[in-house]
């Protein structure tokens, strides 16, 4: 048993069943024994690979996104550039080195990352300590001013509830304790009454108010101030009913109340909640588009190409191989999904489809 699920075991002892997005916020940030509280999960030895770990081609049309966008915006100077949940900084040193080949762009920015772990945080003060970022625990902790702000596999991992249908109703679905083992299991809570209910007819409904309170936040910002966003993040472009948590260690899938702090937990984003909220809160939303084919509109292949100029044929092989499983719709290439939430008067940013 893991140090946190005994500590959870003690509480729900003690109080009674937790809601999935309190299991699912603790099992990650929990202070001591949060699972991205203690460790780097990235890479081949760790959990999972992200596609900034994958190519820097990734990072390099993201960079090269938010340079396009930032003179055609006004060239605000300084600009913040603003990274949520940056991983090990791999994503950030790509697009800040494709982006210094816009002129002006690299003296432009000042780069601002939001960041729970604190030994991520280390990785990212190693990785970018030359361009002097400046951390923050939360969104709303942001200075104001115009932002571009970019998120990879960052809205998959904010806490969701689940609910379950019931005869003519929708209960909370809980995490509590099995009577025979003791161990943690999920029951059946209060009902609830569900504002905007799934339309579908499926027997779990999940949904984050994180989620839709950061995008909240954020278009605030950018409405005050000016700015984008840019999500890329795996999930649903309709909302409606299915179980997407899931919990990932060493690369396999484990039962998610297994190793509570040990394995990684994500759930499947909503692009058709995110998408409302952030009209709803007065910002234009271009998207979503599939991974793939934004990266081949803002010139992936090319960059390839490129970088596979006078290499030997393991190290052209090696990008190849990356770029494939970047853009391949069999591999992340449609799995991953794209959105752009802008300041109504911002230009059009590149690689998405019509704006509304
Ligand atoms: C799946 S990793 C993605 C890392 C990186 N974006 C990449 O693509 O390699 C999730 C990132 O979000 C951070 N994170 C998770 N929950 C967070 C929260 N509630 N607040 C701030 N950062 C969080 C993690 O520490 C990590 O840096």
């Amino acid at each position: 048993m893991t140090p946190l699920a005994r500590l959870l075991r003690e509480r729900i002892a003690q109080d009674g069943p937790i809601t999935v997005d309190t299991f699912m916020r603790e099992a990650l940030t929990h202070p001591q024994f949060g699972y991205y509280m203690t460790r780097n999960p990235l890479g081949r030895a760790g959990d999972f690979v992200t596609a900034p770990e994958v190519s820097q081609i990734f990072g390099e049309m993201i960079g090269l996104w938010c340079a396009d966008l930032w003179p055609r915006a006004g060239a605000p100077r300084p600009v913040n550039l603003v990274e949520l949940g940056p991983g090990r900084g791999t994503l950030m040193a790509d697009a800040l080195r494709a982006g210094a080949a816009v002129p002006g762009f690299g003296d432009a920015v000042q780069v601002h990352l939001v960041e729970a772990s604190p030994v991520l945080r280390e990785y990212q003060a190693r990785m970018l300590g030359a361009h002097r970022p400046t951390w923050h625990g939360d969104v709303d902790d942001l200075p104001d001013g115009p932002s571009i702000v970019v998120a990879n596999e960052f809205f998959d991992a904010l806490p969701v509830r689940q609910f379950v249908r019931q005869a003519d109703a929708w209960a909370e679905r809980c995490v509590g304790l099995d009577p025979d083992s003791g161990g943690l299991a999920f029951v059946t809570g209060p009902v609830v009454d569900l504002a905007d209910p799934p339309i579908d007819s499926g027997d779990v409904y999940e949904r984050s108010a994180v989620a839709e309170a950061v995008m909240q936040g954020l278009v605030e910002r950018l409405r005050a101030s000016g700015g984008a966003l840019l999500m890329v993040d795996y999930g649903h472009v309709q909302d409606g009913c299915g179980e997407t948590l899931q919990a990932v260690r060493a690369h396999e899938r484990v039962p998610v109340l297994a190793a509570p702090g040990e394995a990684d937990l994500t759930a499947h984003v909503s692009f058709a909640r995110l998408s409302a909220a952030a009209r709803a809160f007065g910002a234009r939303v271009c998207g979503p588009a599939d991974q793939g084919v934004f990266l081949r509109r803002l010139g992936a292949e090319a960059r390839a190409a490129a970088l596979c100029r006078g290499k030997d044929e393991a190290t052209r092989r090696d990008l190849v191989a990356g770029l494939r499983r970047l853009i391949d719709p069999t591999q992340m290439g449609t799995m991953f999904k794209v959105l752009a939430v802008t300041h109504p008067d911002w230009p059009a940013p590149d690689g998405l489809d019509a704006c509304s």
